[in-house]
């Protein structure tokens, strides 16, 4: 059955020129089987008219010019109780900034004030407007508050400027819109470490050690984390797979910078799972010029130990927090990730051979084994974001038990 059967979507148009676009949303929303009710501002009228969005909601679009003031009291509670999504499209800076600061002097923003709903916001503006100071934190304001975001995207706008603050395509917003439909919201209250990617070790300005991790698997699990309604916070060393986008990002440099990152934060988060490839080690002496060579002569470089952040982690655990590593290994994975497991104060640990085809570094599968000290649960090869599900699974089970 369709995620959007029999789903009520409340879609909320304000005052921009992509308001054209949300008439294609709105009509293959009603295709996929959702029933559909359009809230327009005022301005929003101006660009398409409310019995174009009535024709193709197949209700009226409910609109500040003709809804009589008395009746606001009881619509917007209705909209706002019926709907199971509510998405905004376009959404211009200015309900973005009075939804962050929970203003309600109209009938949309009344509505989205008085929802319960999971929201999905497509911006739509002047890239000067979008990348404004003020917008950006309104835009983080809501994320904390796990409001879903989608685009704006980047190209050449309506006013004739070039960056980002194009309104998704209705076809990418009506799939961001099943996904969310069709989604679990067990994580919901619960907040959510993930670190990802590599560290860097400096040995001069020009010159660092790393390893090979892309963030994949830890960027899987924080997309898989919000989609389950979890407050994500991604703490992410250096990284090549896409960004997603989460309640707040922490960039992190070397392995003492993501210790610092990840210790200061840990105290707040119900889970924490640290899929980050930390550099064990870091140069004994970064030099602050560049090293020069010397006729010929054999380089010895000393490196001295990181601290072990998920160590650091597992020592100030505190009760009702679910701790999660990883082991990434070449040989005797089981043995190696059990003793990881205790040494760490792990609640779980997922376990990978690297040397394994379609496991591990810079691809989008993995084959892991999930051991908590239960027991073990061998996985077939998946790609990473459904073994990011399973990992969530794993968490969720373990706090229950
Ligand atoms: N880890 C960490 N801090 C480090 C090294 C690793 O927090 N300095 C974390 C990783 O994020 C991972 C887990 O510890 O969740 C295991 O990492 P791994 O590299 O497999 O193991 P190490 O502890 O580094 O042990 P070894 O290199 O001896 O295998």
């Amino acid at each position: 059955m369709s995620a959007f059967q029999g789903k009520t979507v409340v879609v909320g148009v304000t005052g921009g020129i992509a308001a054209y676009k949300t008439c294609t949303l709105v009509s293959t929303l009603r295709k996929r089987g959702a029933l559909v009710h359009v809230v327009m501002t005022r301005n929003a009228t101006q660009f398409v008219t409310p019995l174009t969005f009535e024709t193709l909601s197949n209700h009226p679009a409910v609109t500040d010019t003709f809804a009589r003031p008395e009746t606001w009291e009881v619509e917007h509670v209705a909209l706002a109780k019926a709907a199971d999504l509510f998405v905004i499209a376009p959404a211009t800076a200015n309900i973005i900034a009075k939804l962050a600061c929970g203003i309600a002097d109209d009938m949309l923003s009344t509505t989205c004030l008085a929802t319960k709903a999971p929201m999905l916001i497509a911006p739509a503006m002047n890239t000067g407007m979008w990348t404004a100071e003020a917008t950006q934190n309104n835009v983080e304001t809501l994320r904390r508050r796990g409001v879903h975001f989608i685009g704006p995207e980047g190209g050449l706008l309506a006013c004739g400027d070039t960056g980002a603050g194009r309104m998704s395509e209705p076809e990418d917003i009506a799939e961001e819109i099943e996904r969310l439909l069709s989604g679990r919201r067990d994580l919901q209250g619960l907040r959510v470490m993930i670190t990802a990617g590599a560290t860097r070790e400096r040995l001069d300005p020009v010159r660092f050690m790393t390893n090979d991790s892309s963030g994949k698997m830890g960027f899987a699990i924080a997309e898989a984390a919000r989609e389950r309604g979890g407050e994500v916070i991604l703490v992410k060393g250096h990284t090549t797979a896409a960004v997603p986008s989460v309640s707040r990002v922490i960039e992190v440099d070397s392995t003492r910078d993501l210790y610092s990152a990840v210790t200061e934060t840990a105290g707040e988060c119900d889970i924490i799972i640290q899929a980050a490839a930390p550099a064990d080690y870091r140069f004994a002496e970064s030099h602050e010029e560049k090293l020069k060579k010397q006729d010929g002569q054999e380089l010895v470089l000393r490196m001295v130990e990181n601290p072990d952040v998920a160590a650091a982690v597992g020592k100030m655990k505190k009760p009702g927090q679910t701790l999660v590593g990883f082991a990434a290994e070449t040989q005797s994975l089981e043995a190696n990730a059990k003793a990881k497991l205790s040494k760490k104060n792990l609640d779980l640990i997922v376990a990978n051979d690297v040397t394994v085809p379609g496991a591990g570094f810079n691809v989008d599968t993995n084959i892991a084994t999930l051991i908590t000290a239960e027991g073990e649960e061998p996985l077939p090869m998946m790609s990473k974001r459904e073994l990011a599900d399973r990992i969530l699974d794993k968490v969720l089970a373990l706090r229950d038990a």
